[in-house]
């Protein structure tokens, strides 16, 4: 059995904050609303940043953090649905800013807020085969781009960013998935090219009932994977950050330890498939993950699609 193994992580957040009070200016909505219903106080919007800018940011924050060059990549994976063109892919603009070598293999995936580990899947597969062994995986978006800012219902909901990791095969090591779609066009749906105007259209109860269904069945199918009675036998959860109320939902459910299941929402809103590394990358900068601390992290969202995985750090 081998794993994927993440050497380092990086991130990256354009410069401009927007509070729900910034956001109460335009749209009749208000902090205490959608803190209470989301867990979310602010996020960060592109004014000016590409997508491009922002993983190459997180991507470089995370070579170096492993002591890479980007010589030594074998394979470039972007996780996004709000790329900065349709083509080329968020990947190859990436191997043209960093310099990756030609026969890297670069590709963007998009399975939405499952998008990490559904490239983190992919990655792994793929680094056999590669050129050389490692593997730089980032989730990228940029959803104020696909927002209607005047649609209460979604422009407080999400924010942009970037996240990254860097990714190596450990032939010795364990890991457990699980992997779900579930085709459905009308819970969630971004209008596409010629599709004017760009908007995130979302039934909320409907993903919200969704979401705590798979978030729950993903973390007891990986629980029983590996022979865990409870979840609290895990270091951590990492859970895509969509919304505060699914996490403290299946946390109750699971009857988690306080403290298990890290939120970081509050400051990022959701960002999709940049939500998980950005939150791997703040949980490892302030020292809180540790060599062989056993954690599971899933993600959730548009498709519908959604992936967990159970790993040692
Ligand atoms: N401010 C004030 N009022 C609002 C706002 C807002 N920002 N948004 C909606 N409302 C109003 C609605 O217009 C509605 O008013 P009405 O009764 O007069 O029509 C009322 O609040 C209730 O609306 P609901 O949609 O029923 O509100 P709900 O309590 O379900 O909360 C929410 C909405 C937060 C979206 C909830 O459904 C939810 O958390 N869903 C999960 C959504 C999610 O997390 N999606 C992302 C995951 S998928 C992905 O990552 C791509």
């Amino acid at each position: 059995m081998s794993a994927p193994r993440i050497l380092a992580t990086g991130r990256c957040l354009p410069a401009r904050v927007v509070t729900n009070e910034d956001l109460s200016r335009r749209v009749d909505t208000s902090d205490e609303w959608v803190f209470s219903r989301t867990g979310i106080h602010s996020r960060h919007f592109c004014a000016g940043e590409t997508g491009l800018e922002l993983a190459e940011g997180a991507a470089r924050q995370g070579l170096e953090r492993a002591g890479l060059t980007p010589a030594e990549v074998g394979v470039c994976l972007v996780g996004t649905f709000t790329p900065d063109f349709a083509s080329p892919s968020m990947a190859c603009l990436l191997q043209q800013r960093l310099g990756l070598p030609e026969d890297t293999l670069c590709f963007d995936l998009n399975a939405a807020c499952a998008g990490f580990l559904y490239g983190m899947k992919t990655a792994h597969a793929l680094l056999p085969d590669a050129p050389r062994p490692y593997a730089l995986l980032v989730g990228c978006e940029v959803i104020s781009r696909v927002l209607d800012m005047d649609d209460r219902n979604t422009c407080v909901l999400f924010g942009d960013g970037a996240g990254a990791a860097v990714l190596c095969r450990d032939e010795a090591g364990g890991w457990h998935t699980v992997f779900g779609s579930r085709g459905d066009p009308q819970s969630i749906w971004v209008q596409g090219p010629g599709q004017e105007p760009a908007a995130v259209h979302m039934d909320g109860k409907n993903v919200f009932r969704f979401a705590v269904e798979v978030v729950e069945g993903s973390i007891r199918q990986l629980l029983a994977a590996e022979g865990l009675d409870s979840v609290n036998d895990l270091d951590l959860v990492v859970c895509h950050q969509a919304n505060a109320r699914i996490i403290d939902h299946v946390a109750k459910k699971l009857r988690a330890r306080e403290g298990l299941f890290y939120k970081n929402m509050d400051r990022y809103g959701n960002t999709s498939a940049a939500s998980i590394p950005i939150a791997l990358d703040e949980l490892s900068q302030a020292g809180a993950l540790r060599p062989g601390m056993r954690l599971v992290t899933v993600g959730f969202g548009g498709g519908l699609t959604w992936a967990g995985a159970l790993l040692r750090w």
